[in-house]
């Protein structure tokens, strides 16, 4: 691939559901990953595109990208499918919540005591899966899928690139507080539509970004 002819999306972050005006269902993502994956390709690209849900200050722009801050996953999917065009890697880096509830209150849930509250959940966008269903419309769309995975990783990794029809899916074990969220150094595994393995890292994010581009543009 030649980077210096093509376009960089990256979806950054998790996304936030509101149930009330204080609550929201969300997940730790802290944005790191997908950070230092456009920031990593400053001067790479002929264009940034940066997307990122609700992260701390550090990770929530990157200078130099053309960026975008969204909360909810409908707003990211919207985003997303703005910014696809020809020539254009996509990379979703991003965690974005895979439901919302069905009714957000426009005022504060009360709590009751020792009584059960059950909330209804409906599915939100699935965006990798509808950018597949979009991409016919360009020429050299690159998709790249990230999986968060507890176990089975590389077949569970391997069935989401199928289903979302990925070009790439780099493979992250999560377990809380080691790998996967956070600042810790970490390990990925990036397969390729043939099931190609390869490992980069372990390695800070930084790092990480830089040599997954790498690899990307060697292929
Ligand atoms: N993703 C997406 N739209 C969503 C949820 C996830 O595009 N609504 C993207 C993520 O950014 C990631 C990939 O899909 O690149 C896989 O995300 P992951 O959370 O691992 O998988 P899910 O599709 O949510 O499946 P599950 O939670 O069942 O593992």
């Amino acid at each position: 691939m030649k980077f210096s002819s093509m376009r960089l999306v990256v979806g950054s972050g998790p996304t936030r559901e509101w149930l009330d005006p204080v609550r929201f269902l969300s997940n730790p993502s802290t944005g790191r990953m997908g950070h230092a994956i456009a920031s990593a390709g400053l001067g790479r690209f002929r264009e940034i595109v940066f997307i990122s849900g609700p992260v701390g200050s550090g990770f929530q722009r990157v200078s130099g990208a053309v960026n975008f801050s969204v909360e909810t996953t409908q707003e990211m999917r919207d985003r997303v499918v703005e910014s696809l065009s020809n020539d254009t890697i996509l990379v979703m880096a991003a965690a974005p919540a895979d439901y919302a509830p069905v009714e957000t209150r426009s005022t504060k849930i009360k709590k009751q005591q020792n009584v059960n509250l059950e909330l209804t959940l409906k599915p939100t966008p699935d965006i990798l899966l509808e950018v597949a269903q979009l991409k016919s419309r360009f020429t050299n769309l690159i998709r790249v899928g990230f999986a968060a995975e507890t176990d089975n990783v590389i077949e569970n990794a391997l069935t989401k690139m199928q289903k979302k029809d990925l070009d790439f899916i780099c493979a992250n074990v999560v377990f809380k507080e080691e790998t996967g969220f956070g600042d810790h150094p970490n390990s990925l595994l990036v397969l390729d539509r043939l099931g190609a393995e390869h490992t980069l890292g372990p390695a800070p994010k930084p790092e990480l970004a830089r040599s997954l581009l790498d690899y990307l543009e060697s292929t």
